[in-house]
């Protein structure tokens, strides 16, 4: 094809070893480099915010002026004028039952605490910070700002894009259908070429139940997703005190109550972080799914594409093109760009080929007569049209990443202990049991993000060496081995490409699972997609994942997500409580992150 070759990257720094210590409570990365913690759980972000207390005792109230939890997807804006100046937006995925002083309680009538659930919304969502390099030429953050903004669970957005004002959106409390109360489950991200950030909601069928079973069983929006249709079988018990949490139907208000809630998540959110006044805008041309990540590509010719997938057993690999091309010449032509355009599902032939299938409202049996009587039913229940399609159940899709250099596409799948039994071993998801996941590559024909076919091929299969042990000094079996050429590692999740064309890989697993017993703590990887070497680069504290990447204009400062640490880091005094961090990477010698 018309791929040009990337520049070899070269990977200059000495790998460093596992760390399999369960007391293993630091960040360590490669020699020549340092990495310290630089915005945790509970620092302050809105001016006026009260400082982190160590025994989790700020208020609901406190906890939306200061950083949520779990960070995740992030992404660093340069101001045009100063490269020297940004604002980071990170993710807030999830809350851990430590931000509460005596974690997750129920009252005696099997209720939350109202304080303690506002508390966890607080805590979810977005946070926009801006950073300066200081006359040291170091990266610290600017506080206050007025740039300086936290986007929660209460926050209002609007609606945008085919399902504004639409009938599935409505509820008791929006009868209009246009203004959505908050984003949740922020797991990955993308980010636009008109400097805009897009935050996902991942796994929010989590704090939803319908407890009404065959109403339940006939909603598609809600069964495809895996609403609770159980009284508490869902993350947090919301839905205990919090009314718009329970979507089941209610004959007696208007709109049925808040059963068409949960339709009004699953998108993207378009924040703007150069205007802290802006409201978030979640755009529904994208589609609904349990979102990972919405990764950009942007052709020299303006045109785009965002990757996405949908990180559940089984489900798919998706992409969404808008119909405009990007404009460099006039930002404001770019505003609503992501309101029109052709959402698809990914189909993986076995012989390398694949497919772009259009979710299109008449196309190959999404009609009413299969419950798609327009495009807002095919959006809201993407899954569904994409299962009538035929896309290629998938290995848990999480990240997508682009090589700015030749516009090929990686997606991590992360892992499938179903594959072989529930779904089929195929080429692209080769192993039953697959405990390790493998890293796919796509190359669009002619490197056009608008393509509607394409070929592929694993880049790697994650998982043991072929002649590794297990503890008790058996030969581990061959569907944990993979063809990883230089270090292991497992369940691959947050990818990036820095601008030199190397792949950075992250990777999330239980690191008690036995099956992990080599791998050690969770790590930051650093791949070369040429000759596919893989060098490790940064491991982690026990109990955490690694996720979220991002670097400063020149490439010389990198920030990566330490996410639900296990023992007591940042403080690793081997008392206080964890706290997810994000951290800030240099090189000694001032140099380029990897070089
Ligand atoms: Fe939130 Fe699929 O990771
Ligand atoms: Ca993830
Ligand atoms: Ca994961
Ligand atoms: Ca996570």
């Amino acid at each position: 094809g018309e791929n040009a070759i990337p520049p070899a990257p070269y990977i200059g720094f000495q790998p460093i070893q596992p760390r399999t210590d369960p007391l293993f409570d630091e960040v360590v990365v490669a020699d020549g480099y340092q990495a310290k913690a630089f915005f945790s759980w509970g620092d302050p972000v809105e001016t006026g915010a009260t400082k982190w207390k160590a025994d989790a005792s700020n208020t609901w109230q406190e906890q939306l002026k200061q950083a949520g939890d779990n960070h995740d997807g992030m992404h660093f804006f340069a101001f045009p004028d100063n490269n020297n100046r940004g604002l980071m937006v990170i993710n807030h995925e999830y809350i851990n039952p430590t931000i509460h002083t005596d974690g997750l309680i129920y009252d005696g009538n099997g209720k939350r605490l109202p304080d303690d659930v506002k508390k966890e919304q607080a805590a979810h969502g977005v946070s926009v910070i801006e950073v300066n390099k200081d006359s040291h030429g170091e990266w610290q953050r600017v506080y206050p700002s007025l740039y300086n903004r936290r986007i929660s669970t209460l926050t209002p957005m609007q609606a945008s894009g085919p399902l504004a004002g639409h009938d599935l959106f409505k509820t008791v409390a929006d009868p209009d259908g246009n203004e959505i109360i908050g984003t949740l489950n922020n797991c990955s991200n993308g980010f636009t070429p008109w400097g805009t950030y897009l935050a996902c909601e991942e796994n929010w069928h989590n704090y939803f139940v319908n407890h009404d079973k065959t109403d339940y069983q006939s909603r598609v929006s809600h069964h495809r997703y895996g609403i609770s249709n159980d009284k508490n079988d869902n993350y947090y018990g919301w839905s205990t005190i919090d009314a718009r949490f329970d979507a089941t139907p209610d004959a007696s208000l208007p709109h049925q109550g808040y059963v068409n809630e949960p339709n009004r998540f699953g998108w993207v959110v378009e924040i703007d972080p150069f205007d802290p006044q802006s409201k978030p805008i979640k755009r529904t041309a994208f589609g609904r799914f349990c979102r990972e990540c919405v990764a950009p590509s942007l052709a020299d010719n303006g045109q785009l594409a965002f990757y996405s997938g949908d990180d559940t057993r089984g489900e798919y690999v998706y992409k969404f093109v808008p119909s405009q091309r990007f404009d460099k010449t006039q930002m404001d032509n770019n505003k609503d760009i992501l309101d029109q355009g052709t959402l698809y599902v990914g189909r993986f032939n076995d012989d390398g080929t694949g497919r772009w299938l259009p979710l299109v409202h008449g196309n190959e049996g999404l009609t009413a007569e299969n419950g798609f009587p327009s495009q807002a039913e095919v959006l809201v229940n993407a899954r569904a049209a994409a299962d009538l399609l035929g896309a290629t159940p998938m290995d848990r899709p999480e990240w997508a990443t682009v090589n700015p250099h030749n516009l090929d596409v990686y997606v991590s799948l992360t892992n499938n202990n179903k594959r072989g039994k529930e779904f089929a071993v195929n080429a692209a998801n080769p192993r039953p049991d697959n405990r390790h996941g493998q890293i796919i590559k796509i190359m669009e024909e002619q490197a056009n993000p608008a393509a509607t076919s394409f070929n592929w091929s694993l880049f790697v299969i994650a998982g043991e060496k072929p002649d590794a042990t297990d503890a008790e000094g058996h030969k581990v079996a061959d569907h944990l081995v993979g063809n990883i050429q230089g270090d292991i590692f497992s369940s691959p999740d947050g990818l990036g490409f820095d601008q030199d064309g190397r792949l950075w890989i992250m990777t999330d697993y239980d690191d008690d699972d036995p099956f992990m017993a080599n791998m050690g703590c969770n790590q930051v990887l650093c791949a070369n997609p040429q000759t596919q070497e893989i060098k490790r680069f940064l491991v982690g504290p026990r109990g955490c994942e690694l996720t979220g990447i991002t670097w400063s204009p020149d490439y010389k400062a990198m920030w990566v997500n330490i996410q639900h640490p296990g023992l007591s880091y940042p403080a690793s005094d081997g008392k206080t409580r964890p706290r997810s961090t994000t951290v800030l990477i240099t090189k000694n010698d001032g140099g380029v992150i990897g070089s």
